[in-house]
């Protein structure tokens, strides 16, 4: 297992009064944070994100190219490092929410993370078997040179360490066209996420199956039930950090600790619980150009891992009387390679994040994923979702209805006294500013 803690860190990211200030000074504190360039620094603006010609290249009958928010959560303390997290998201709240979180958890001591090694499975389906355990006997009694084959088309990633790691087979008895073979290949991808090297592998040695078994090759694909390459974080949340004006820090553990059960026995719950944890997870995984649609996939298919879908994190109080949590979960993602390397925003917010290997952004990735996980229950176990919410929803509004950048504080502030968050009483408020 590896830790995050290697990072180096001059700095804290515990930067009150981040949220008060403007864009532009938020961008300059960031910049200076992390020692950007000048190119580095506008592409964080999103005035040398991506081009079109970049865009063109990346897929099929591109048209131009969609923006969106990009945000830094801060006060995350992860093994000891401070770090901030860039976070590619369109919905309110979630940045202010797990900077929030990561705040409390920051006063428990911060997240401790570890990881598995890089190692992605590829599938192989053999099928027209007359005895799929015959050729299951096959496959492994050539596992050494099946995994040979593996290396010599891993290219760059057996230099650097990775490489086949092993073989497995799964028979499949019962599928709707009869029995059939699987076929898994572990490869250690090192810091890609590890899709092409994958699937370039697989197909290579697909011909070598059906030599060695008398089958016949279907598929050849990677699987994202990447439960070999988890990742985990923890932590601790002083109750004291949780008391609010209404309830005491111990009552706020319970409830938490009673909406995490929630989720744990319902699938219902841990769909919407599993949808917070991903808000935040999917935030970075765009931000560093991560595949966030295989994250998902990972995520959700290892919820369901024991044929009931859960939750993905585990909420208890320990004998102190404090709030513990802990996430674990697949995490395949890359720090080079795909979008990653061609998108330059991406590039900035894997420099903002200052790491070194694809494991340690997974670990980061699992302790942000923790952290939103907590603010959402948090607010739901306290106030409810919607206050905080409504306020954000009413800025949106105040924004769109032409509020100017110092009007909209105000605007806001009336609408939520009246109870009315409305684009038509934004515009009117806007309007009666405009005239007083
Ligand atoms: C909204 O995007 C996410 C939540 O619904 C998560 C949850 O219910 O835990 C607030």
């Amino acid at each position: 297992m590896a830790k995050v803690g290697t990072m180096t860190q001059a700095h804290t990211s515990r930067i009150p009064g981040f949220y008060k200030l403007t864009l532009a000074e938020r961008a300059a504190v960031v910049s200076q944070w992390a020692a950007l360039t000048t190119a580095e620094q506008t592409a964080l603006l999103g005035l040398g994100g991506l081009n079109a010609a970049q865009a063109d290249h990346m897929i099929e009958n591109a048209v131009g190219v969609y923006a969106l928010p990009l945000g830094i959560a801060t006060n995350f303390l992860i093994n000891g490092a401070d770090i901030l997290i860039p976070m590619v998201v369109e919905e309110p709240s979630v940045v202010a929410g797990v900077s929030n979180a990561a705040k409390v958890f920051r006063e428990g001591g911060g997240f401790v993370t570890s990881s598995d090694q890089p190692v992605m499975i590829g599938q192989i389906q053999v099928l027209d078997l007359p005895d799929i355990y015959v050729a299951a006997g096959a496959v492994m009694a050539q596992r050494a040179a099946l995994l040979e084959a593996v290396n010599s088309v891993s290219g760059s990633i057996v230099q650097y360490g990775g490489g086949a790691r092993d073989l497995q087979v799964r028979p499949l008895t019962n599928t709707p066209v009869g029995p059939m073979l699987i076929v898994h290949v572990l490869l250690d991808t090192r810091d890609a996420m590890g899709a092409n090297t994958i699937n370039t592998a697989l197909e290579h040695i697909a011909p070598m199956i059906e030599q060695i078994t008398g089958g016949r090759v279907n598929l050849r694909i990677l699987s994202n039930l990447a439960d070999q390459r988890k990742a985990r974080a923890e932590g601790v949340i002083p109750a004291s950090e949780l008391a609010t004006e209404t309830l005491s820090g111990e009552a706020v553990v319970r409830a938490i600790v009673e909406a995490g059960a929630f989720a744990e026995a319902d699938p219902y719950r841990a769909a919407t619980h599993n949808k917070g944890v991903m808000n935040g997870i999917d935030a970075v995984a765009i931000a560093t150009g991560n595949d966030w649609r295989a994250v998902e996939a990972g995520a959700h298919a290892y919820a369901a891992r024991d044929g009931q879908y859960t939750s993905l994190t585990h909420w208890w109080q320990d004998d102190d009387g404090n709030l513990r949590g802990s996430i674990e979960m697949p995490m395949a993602v890359g720090i080079v390679g795909g979008a990653t390397r061609v998108h330059p925003t991406a590039q900035v917010a894997l420099k903002i994040l200052n790491i070194q290997n694809a494991r340690q952004l997974a670990e980061i990735m699992v302790a942000v994923g923790l952290a939103q996980n907590l603010a959402a229950i948090r607010a739901l176990s306290t106030l409810g979702i919607q206050q905080g919410h409504m306020r954000l929803h009413a800025r949106q509004i105040a924004v769109a209805a032409g509020a100017a950048p110092e009007q909209v504080a105000q605007v806001v502030q009336q609408m939520i006294e009246e109870n009315n968050i409305r684009p038509e009483r934004a515009r009117a408020i806007v309007q009666a500013l405009k005239g007083s």
